[in-house]
C-alpha cells in the first residue's frame, strides 16, 4: 500500500499472520514487543482500568528517561498540546509561533487553546523552525505569547537559537515532540529548553502504547499540576471543577504498554538510525535523490525517512511498482488547510512551498531489515536508470 498525503494517519496496523508481506516494502510496522501484550493483559485481569498505579509509575519512568522532573499522561499527542498550551499561559488573544511543515495537529492545538496560530517558515536542511523567520514573525507581532518548534521526522529544532528569540521576547516554549522521542542536539535534549514538551504514542511513532495517547514533561511542578487538572474535568485537589476542561486521561492499559515500550526505546531508535544509515549509503550516487540532513550535533531518531526528488508523482509510482510503499509527510502544509479561515498565517513560506512539492518518506520502521533497504535502493535506481 502507497499511502497518500495524510501520510501516517491511516489506519494501520500489523498483519494478520505476523509477519510482512514477502512482496512489499511496507511502510512502517506498529507491532508492540510481547512484553507490552503481558503488562496489557496483566492490566485486563487486573480489574483496573482508570486512575490507577501503571499510569503514575508510565509518568515517572517517562520523566526519569526524558530527563526532565515531571511528565503527565494524556489521551494524545494532540491533546498534549492542546493542554500544555493553556497550563503555560496561553490563550484568547495570544499569537503562537510555529512552522507551517508540520502535522496539522500542531496547528489545531493553537486554536484549541484559543490563541491565534502565526505560521513560519524552515530551514530547507533539517525542515524545522527557521529560528531567522521566527524573529521576523515575532516582531511583525502585536500579540506574541509563545512558539512551537516541532522536532519534524525525529530531528530536534534548534532549541539555542529558538530558546533565544523566546527569552529576547519574552515567549513561553512548548515543543512538540510527537515524532521525536529520545532525540538530542547540541546538548538539548527535548524538554530540556521548552517550559514543556509534548510527546504523541499513535501507532506509528517511535514508542506507542498500542493505541491513543501522549505526554507531557515539564521541570516546573506548577505547569505539570495545572496539566493534570486539565486532563481531568478541571478538578482541582478537594474535587472542585475550578476550571472548564474535559477529559484528557490516559488508560491503565495503555500505560502499561507504553511503559513496557519505553524500556525498548532505545533498541527501537537503533534499528531506525541503522536503516537510515543503510539508506544514506545505499543512496549517496543516486544525484537526483536528496537525503536527509541530520545538523551537526544532532542525535537525529528518524521516525521518518524523507528524501526530496525533483519528480514525485514519477518517482512515487515507480516505487509502487516496484513493491515499495512511500508516503507523504505533508503534501499541504497546516496553514493551507481548509479548516483556517483566510488570512491566518498570511505570511509567505518560500522554503515550506518548495518542500512540500519535493517530499517523500520511504519505509521506516524499527525492524526494517538490510535486504529491505537494498530493495528501496534498487527500486530508486531503476527509477533514475
Ligand atoms: C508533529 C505532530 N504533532 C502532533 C501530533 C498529534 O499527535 P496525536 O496523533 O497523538 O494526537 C502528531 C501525530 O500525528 C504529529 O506528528
Amino acid at each position: 500500500m502507497t499511502t497518500d498525503g495524510s501520510g501516517d494517519r491511516g489506519a494501520v496496523g500489523g498483519t494478520e499472520s505476523g509477519t510482512q508481506s514477502a512482496e512489499r516494502v511496507s511502510f512502517t510496522d506498529v507491532r508492540v514487543d510481547e512484553e507490552a501484550v503481558e503488562a496489557a493483559v496483566e492490566t485486563l485481569r487486573s480489574g483496573r482500568y482508570v486512575k490507577g498505579p501503571r499510569v503514575e509509575t508510565f509518568e515517572s519512568a517517562f520523566a526519569d528517561a526524558t530527563g526532565v522532573d515531571h511528565a503527565r499522561a494524556v489521551s494524545s499527542g494532540s491533546a498534549a498540546l492542546a493542554l500544555a498550551l493553556r497550563a503555560v499561559g496561553v490563550g484568547e488573544g495570544d499569537e503562537v509561533f510555529l512552522p507551517g511543515h508540520t502535522f496539522f495537529a500542531s496547528a489545531a492545538s493553537v486554536l484549541d487553546a484559543g490563541a491565534t496560530p502565526v505560521f513560519v517558515d524552515i530551514d530547507p536542511e533539517t525542515y524545522t523552525i527557521d529560528p531567522d523567520d521566527l524573529r521576523a514573525a515575532v516582531e511583525a507581532s502585536d500579540a506574541p505569547a509563545a512558539v512551537m518548534p516541532v522536532h519534524l521526522y525525529g530531528q530536534m529544532a534548534d532549541m539555542h537559537a529558538v530558546g533565544a528569540v523566546a527569552d529576547e521576547y519574552d515567549l513561553r516554549v512548548v515543543e512538540d515532540a510527537a515524532q521525536a522521542h529520545g532525540a538530542d542536539r547540541d546538548g538539548l535534549s527535548v524538554g530540556d529548553r521548552g517550559d514543556a514538551a509534548c510527546f504523541s504514542f499513535y501507532p506509528t511513532k517511535n514508542l506507542t502504547v498500542a493505541g491513543e495517547g501522549g505526554m507531557v514533561v515539564a521541570d516546573d511542578g506548577a505547569v505539570a499540576d495545572r496539566v493534570a487538572r486539565l486532563r481531568d474535568h478541571g478538578r482541582d485537589e478537594s474535587g472542585a471543577h475550578v476550571v472548564a476542561a474535559l477529559n484528557h486521561r490516559m488508560s491503565e492499559v495503555s500505560a502499561a504498554v507504553g511503559h513496557a515500550e519505553l524500556d525498548r526505546l532505545e533498541s527501537i531508535t537503533a534499528g531506525r538510525r541503522a536503516a537510515a544509515l543503510a539508506y544514506d549509503d545505499g543512496l549517496a550516487d543516486v544525484d537526483a535523490v536528496r537525503t536527509p540532513v541530520a545538523a551537526a550535533g544532532a542525535r537525529h531518531v528518524y521516525h521518518l525517512y524523507v528524501v526530496r526528488v525533483p519528480d514525485r508523482a514519477a518517482f512515487r509510482a515507480t516505487l509502487d511498482d516496484c513493491g515499495v510503499d512511500t508516503a507523504v509527510h505533508y503534501e499541504t502544509p497546516a496553514h493551507r488547510q481548509p479548516a483556517l479561515p483566510d488570512g491566518v498565517g498570511g505570511r509567505d513560506l518560500p522554503e515550506t512551498a518548495a518542500a512540500v512539492d519535493e517530499i517523500v518518506s520511504l519505509p521506516m520502521h524499527a525492524d526494517l531489515s538490510e535486504a529491505e533497504v537494498d530493495r528501496v535502493c534498487d527500486a530508486v535506481r531503476e527509477h533514475y536508470a
